[in-house]
């Protein structure tokens, strides 16, 4: 038994995420997290939203809230959301902690003490009518290279041509529209990357497993040269910087975010103190496998940034061990948008159909080694035939077949023979198959084994076609859908990581007990006769529903009018 301990990106707090966010970092987090705790491991896993920064000031002062009141809210949103995804967080923290607000304030001062960083003057705009300091992209202005007026201080979002503020034709505060700007100087603190590359590099170097998409992002940055990085912002809002003459500045958002992954496990452990310690995984914790979960534009800060700030502090602090990185998620070829509110949300995902569909369809199309889009037409397809037809159906076709031949328990008679023993031997092979995809998070190759498992009853179904065996050898029908029973035990413990909430119906189906199944450890011939004759079922309500042609049609007019 291995000590797992894993992190999804954090979700920012200001406003409900879309599906792209879902697939891209907590989900398989979610099904990794399910998978090794079935093989007995002990897993923690933590995520928390993030709630430092501007946007979530901004969003706050739209509503009309204090922005502590205002992350309160959505933090309770958010949850409540991923509760209903079935996301099995072992904590769910809040970077706005008083533990987060510790920790970053102990590794700031550790970092200093090293000599990692370093106070600096700079110039900045200052919005006289918001009595706020602007961050580039909150300055817009007039383009000076395509004339666009809407040109945001950091980057023209028209020609794409990086900006400076002061490149800006008329500019303005995006917050308040005022034109009243000035440059102030301002201290910030500053982290010596330069300082730490040669360390960071070689820690690099050390990771042969990470995959490729990881790596080479990674490399990419150290290869074009760290350079020092400002840690800290002129706000209110966030973790304040505990040193003189930095009254009311704070750490930039990016330095306490990950720094959150750590704090959340001490929140976890604050509130059980007794049987708790945050620092069995965090500290000198060799014993620990750390995995990372995240989209692609996360890679730099958590291969580079997070883990020299880590580094930087001279601590044995846990460093990840492997992350998984994922590509875009797009809506038909687009780009998923919060802003401009492009995509399905993961609010209005949870009204149209239950998560174990949305579950299923993002990691059969997870985007691994490249971009996948979604689009209302592949949704339908896959839920119709992977969930509906290959798996639905032969559940419900088995149950009520020997409900309606035998009654309510597993009937006895017959006895094994070569269709099943051949059964057995494929699903021995798939099944190993599977769980080293899962294993190794290859999580498309994992989906498309487990639906070839499920085609597998279907096959043996069709073959052994106990719906005219009846007919002249009524045992031998018993056997077969005693069998069929078995195979449908064995679909809901390997199915459970994927579509935890179909597999708890299936299991109550089959009076098995509903929590958490242990994965199988036995050959397939033996599990395939765990559940014995005289053991009672239900036949379960329908476990999935089509989706006609035409509620696609109405849910590609709802969601993909602008597109
Ligand atoms: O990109 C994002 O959504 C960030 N909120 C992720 C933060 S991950 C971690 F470092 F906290
Ligand atoms: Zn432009």
């Amino acid at each position: 038994m291995a000590k797992i301990l894993v992190t999804s990106a954090l979700p920012y707090i200001n406003g409900i995420k879309h599906l792209g966010n879902l697939i891209g970092s907590m989900l398989p987090a979610d099904v990794y997290s399910r998978f090794m705790r079935q093989n007995g491991h002990d897993v923690l896993y933590i995520c928390a939203t993030d709630e430092h920064g501007t946007p979530a000031e901004l969003a706050a002062k739209k509503k009309n809230q204090e922005v502590n009141e205002f992350c309160k809210e959505q933090h309770e949103i958010q949850a409540d959301i991923y509760r209903r995804f079935a996301m099995s967080f072992d904590y769910f923290g809040r970077s706005s902690s008083k533990q987060n607000l510790e920790l970053t304030q102990h590794i700031a001062k550790k970092l200093e003490e090293n000599g990692y960083i370093e106070e600096k003057t700079i110039k900045q705009v200052y919005s006289i009518d918001d009595e706020r300091f602007l961050p580039d992209r909150y300055i817009v202005g007039t383009c000076p290279h395509c004339g666009y007026e809407a040109a945001r201080g950091d980057q023209c979002e028209h020609c794409t041509k990086l900006l400076d503020p002061t490149d800006l034709i008329e500019p303005r505060s995006a917050i308040s529209g005022s034109t009243k700007l000035e440059v102030r100087e301002s201290k910030h603190l500053f982290l010596s990357l330069p300082k730490l590359e040669g360390k960071i590099s070689d820690w690099i170097d050390e990771q042969e497993e990470w995959p490729i998409l990881v790596t080479s992002i990674a490399k990419k940055w150290l290869k074009e040269g760290l350079r020092e990085r400002c840690i800290t912002r002129d706000l209110s809002w966030g973790v304040p910087v505990d040193r003189e003459g930095f009254e009311g500045k704070v750490f930039y958002v990016w330095f306490d975010a990950p720094i959150e992954y750590m704090a959340a496990t001490k929140e976890w452990a604050d509130k059980d103190p007794e049987n708790r310690n945050w620092k069995d995984w965090w500290y000198n914790a060799d014993d620990v496998h750390y995995v990372q979960f995240m989209a692609k534009d996360n890679i730099p800060f958590h291969t580079i940034i997070f883990p020299s700030s880590i580094i930087g502090t001279e601590e044995p602090w846990k460093q990840v061990d492997y992350i998984k990185g994922f590509n875009w998620l797009t809506f038909y070829g687009g780009k998923f948008s919060t802003s401009s509110n492009r995509g399905i949300f993961t609010n209005q995902a949870l009204e149209e159909f239950p998560a174990d569909y949305w579950r299923y369809w993002l990691m059969a199309n997870a985007p691994e080694s490249s971009d996948s889009s979604f689009t209302f037409d592949s949704f339908t397809g896959v839920v119709n035939k992977d969930l509906n037809d290959t798996l639905g159906n032969f559940i419900n076709r088995v149950l009520k077949m020997t409900k309606s031949k035998f009654g309510s328990e597993i009937p006895a008679g017959g006895e094994i023979g070569e269709a099943e023993k051949e059964l057995a031997t494929i699903l021995d092979t798939r099944i190993a198959d599977y769980k080293k995809y899962m294993e190794s998070m290859q999580y498309r190759k994992a989906t498309a084994e487990l639906r070839a498992i499920w085609t597998e009853g279907n096959n043996y179904l069709a073959h052994a076609a106990p719906w005219v065996v009846i007919k002249e050898d009524k045992d031998k029908a018993a056997c077969i859908l005693r069998t069929a029973i078995n195979v449908i035990r064995l679909y809901a413990i390997l199915s459970w990581a994927v579509i935890p909430e179909t597999c708890k119906k299936i299991m109550e189906g089959l009076n098995l007990d509903t929590e958490q199944p242990d994965w199988i450890n036995k050959p397939a011939i033996e599990e395939l006769q765990i559940l014995p004759a005289g053991h009672a079922f239900a036949v379960p309500e329908q476990l999935f529903n089509k989706i006609t042609p035409e509620q696609t049609e109405e849910l590609t007019e709802r969601y993909c009018g602008e597109i």
